[in-house]
């Protein structure tokens, strides 16, 4: 695997370069090849004076919109002062638009390029480890409403996406940590030597490791553009994660809560018989390895079942969840009963 990935969009492919100095060395040659003669770099208020401000000197026709960090803020009155910048910028429909952020500024962004002017050129520059290997991959970009996470969106593939690795430096311990999880997600999912290579190392964010827990989720969004089947594999440990969110109400980071997620779901696995206790210990011990957590404390069982109750897929009196037959070989589940996911949480209480 070289330098960079491509990427199969809706209209023809697209290149994904994993590469330490991507932004300043190869952003600005790419800009001015495509002949932009206009680049809005959208960022916000932690990212500008790290890397935006000398990002936009070096672009042609660069210049640079900041809005305030924090997923509270991906909304569509953010949204709507993003537009207004645009149109002060001098913003045409031959703009290039650059999403300079971790997944918070990717989805907004990459919104605000989809549906200014019907949509306008868009660059994903991913800065955090979750948007390099997972966020700004699949061309799926939207914002919150107060009623739920990413209510509104498009699908919106961009022209390439850059993500340079040197930026992962200033990455506070806890983002590279969530990000960390969907890696080994990704991993888990679909690369068993990668996994196998996470466990020896542990926290490597390394843009090998990056590059192919990238090419994981690469290939299954080809494979299910429009999430017919083959993507919900990459909600393993989300069914369990998204309810341990909730139930915590959101004192659980998304990262933490999908490691733990990751754990329940292989010991689920095992228990319904799909899949040995020895993979289930292998994914614990990775999961430990780097880090993250393998049990939780202070949640009760039954409140983490009856937040799943509110999942999108809840039918019948279950929901349903991504279990393993083994690494690289998730299945969709449907039955599985209370009984037994109370169970599996039962034995991971701390
Ligand atoms: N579109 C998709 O397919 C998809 C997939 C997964 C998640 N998401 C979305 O991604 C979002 C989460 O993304 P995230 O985890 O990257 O969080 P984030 O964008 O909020 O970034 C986390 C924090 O790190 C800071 N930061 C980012 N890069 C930095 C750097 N290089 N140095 C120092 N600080 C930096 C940010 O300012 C922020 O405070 C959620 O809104 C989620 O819905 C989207
Ligand atoms: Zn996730």
């Amino acid at each position: 695997m070289g330098e960079s990935l491509t990427v199969q969009g809706a209209n023809g492919s697209y290149p994904m370069l994993v590469k330490p100095g991507a932004l300043s060395e190869e952003l600005p040659g790419f800009a001015d090849e495509r002949g932009f003669a206009r680049v809005v770099v959208v960022t916000n208020t932690t990212i500008a004076p790290l890397y935006g401000e000398e990002l936009v000197k070096q672009l042609p026709g660069g210049h640079l919109i900041t809005v305030p960090d924090g997923e509270e803020y991906k909304t569509l009155e953010t949204v709507e002062t993003i537009y207004t910048s645009f149109l002060e910028a001098g913003a045409d429909r031959s703009t290039l638009i650059v999403a300079l952020g971790g997944g918070v500024i990717g989805d907004m962004a990459g919104f605000a390029a989809a549906t200014f002017m019907r949509g306008v050129a868009l660059v994903q520059a991913p800065t955090t480890l979750l948007s390099m290997v997972d966020s700004s991959i699949g061309g799926k970009v939207g914002v919150d409403l107060s009623q739920g996470k990413n209510l509104v969106g498009a699908f919106k593939d961009p022209l390439a996406v850059f993500a340079d690795t040197n930026v992962l430096k200033t990455l506070p311990d806890i983002e590279l940590r969530c990000g960390l999880a969907e890696a080994l997600k990704n991993a888990i999912i679909g690369d068993a030597p990668l996994l196998i290579h996470l466990l020896a190392r542990g926290l490597d964010p390394a843009e090998e490791t990056i590059r192919r827990a990238a090419a994981v989720k690469v290939k299954l969004v080809e494979e299910d553009r429009l999430e017919h089947g083959p993507r919900a594999f990459l909600n393993l440990g989300h069914t369990f994660g998204h309810a341990i969110e909730k139930v915590s109400n959101f004192e659980w980071k998304h990262g933490l809560a999908v490691a733990v997620g990751m754990v329940a779901a292989a010991r689920l696995s095992a228990q319904h018989g799909l899949c040995k206790t020895e993979l289930a210990e292998q994914i614990e011990r990775t999961v430990e390895a780097s880090k993250l957590p393998t049990r939780f404390s202070g949640i009760e069982p039954a409140d983490i079942w009856d937040a799943m109750k509110h999942d999108k897929k809840w039918r019948d009196g279950t929901t349903h969840f991504i279990l393993l037959k083994g690494i690289g070989v998730p299945v969709i589940v449907r039955d599985v009963t209370r009984d037994e996911v109370i169970g599996v949480l039962e034995s991971m209480k701390n």
